[in-house]
């Protein structure tokens, strides 16, 4: 049976899809790094991750699909179209989790995407653009940063070099936890950083509330809020808890604290607390570490985002102010750990995926992402989007993060439609 994409209607592409299949697949990877309390800790290169790359390249195999990889450990699944020589329509997002991650974030979107490749084979869809399936390294960085490492590295964003020198918090680099990554999954055809994409479409969980309180199952991702990452050091000295006087003391944890309450002050949203301004402070590290003496070294984390890429950069200027002037009598770094500017998808791909969901007579919203994605990147390389499904209580980054196997169902069978019509019909025209 064959059927050429222009052809079919949504209706029939969508029926392909096999929600129970996706599901099955969901929570079979759920298993590499499951947690205790239901959740996943399978963060980027390491042996849970290798074992679900590995799940995932028996899968395509199993299909019959090739499988590509690039520098930075992208894995790419094909399905080929007529005319092999187009740049793919490509879909997916990542494998890594949090520490304390959900079953569903990142997993979600490289499922949805193989299993529109195996509904399209089942249906035997010709399709000009070969279609396919992406699983990007370290989207998360909870390990290595920064995050949405391989797509930075893959659209330029970051050198390759410089995202293998990361190092994690073992002092292990991102360059020898890949090489471990490669001796495992081997037999993978090489695929060239930057190969052109034709266009880019993400499926995600939506990670907040929006969706769920709306009661509606489907979110069509207008763009994504920048982000920032920094590491700030205080270095002070050790001395005696009980014998060393207040004033002669540079305690690295009351210089840290100061910095970080001027902090809270100094980037307090206008509209408060429902504003759309979010500091984090998600990592927080003292040294020696003991008790009885006063710290000498004070290390956190800063993740900061706001919409808006004007603002989100004189807030990260205040950052670095505030560090360098309240540390006294410590010393303070602040290290850039990563960049991400505000991004704007093209109307004609929140266009497409709206028409997608309304072609299924699915009800929608346009929405804006608070969280990251490699979408953000490869929109740099071509036209991209984003396809939202609903969260439970708004929760990701947590181990109860959850949505219903009709919520995943409905949110593939919408990425079917939507990549059937790209693989049938982009133009190099289409601009980014
Ligand atoms: C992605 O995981 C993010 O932190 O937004
Ligand atoms: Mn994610
Ligand atoms: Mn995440």
């Amino acid at each position: 049976m064959t059927a050429v994409a222009t052809a079919v209607p949504a209706e029939r592409i969508a029926a392909a899809v096999q929600g129970e299949r996706l599901w099955q697949r969901l929570m079979a990877m759920a298993r590499y790094g499951e947690t205790a309390g239901g959740g996943v800790n399978r963060q980027a290169l390491s042996p849970e991750d290798i074992a679900a790359r590995g799940q995932l390249i028996g899968w395509a195999r199993a299909r019959g699909f090739r499988v590509f990889g690039d520098a930075i450990g992208n894995l790419f699944v094909r399905r080929e179209g007529t005319d092999p020589s187009l740049p793919p329509v490509v879909s997916g997002s990542h494998l890594d989790s949090q520490p304390a991650g959900g079953r569903f974030d990142g997993a979600f979107g490289v499922l949805a995407a193989f299993e529109c490749l195996e509904a399209f084979d089942d249906l035997g869809l010709v399709h000009r653009h070969p279609i396919e399936m992406v699983a990007w390294t370290n989207e998360e960085g909870s390990r290595f940063a920064p995050g949405a490492m391989g797509s930075m590295v893959y659209s330029g964003a970051l050198p390759l070099d410089r995202a293998l020198d990361a190092t994690d918090a073992t002092g292990m680099s991102a360059r020898d936890a890949l090489a471990a990554v490669s001796a495992a999954t081997v037999d993978i055809e090489p695929r060239k950083l930057g190969t052109p994409i034709s266009a880019y479409l993400e499926a995600h969980i939506e990670q907040g509330p929006i969706l769920e309180a709306a009661g509606l199952p489907i979110g069509v991702v207008t763009g994504i809020q920048g982000a920032r990452w920094f590491e700030i050091t205080v270095e002070g000295a050790t001395a005696h808890a009980g014998t060393t006087p207040l004033a002669s003391r540079r305690d690295a944890f009351q210089a840290a604290h100061r910095i970080i309450a001027a902090l809270n002050e100094a980037l307090a949203d206008p509209a408060g607390p429902t504003g759309p301004t979010r500091l984090t402070i998600g990592r927080f590290e003292l040294e020696p570490g003991s008790v009885n003496s006063v710290p000498a070294l004070a290390r956190f984390s800063i993740d900061l985002r706001h919409p808006d890429s004007g603002q989100l950069q004189a807030l990260a200027v205040r950052v670095e102010e505030i560090a360098a002037t309240l540390a006294a009598p410590c010393t303070a770094a602040c290290k850039p750990l990563l960049t991400i500017p505000a991004r704007r998808f093209p109307d004609r791909v929140v266009d497409l995926v709206a028409g997608a969901s309304q072609s299924l007579r699915l009800a929608s919203m346009r929405l804006p992402s608070g969280a990251f994605h490699d979408a953000q990147f490869i929109a740099e390389l071509c036209p991209t989007g984003m396809i939202f499904i609903p969260s439970r209580d708004g929760l990701s980054h947590n181990e109860a993060e959850y949505s219903s196997p009709e919520e995943i169902f409905t949110g593939a069978r919408v990425l079917a439609v939507a990549l059937a019509e790209l693989a049938a019909s982009i133009e190099s025209s289409w601009k980014a």
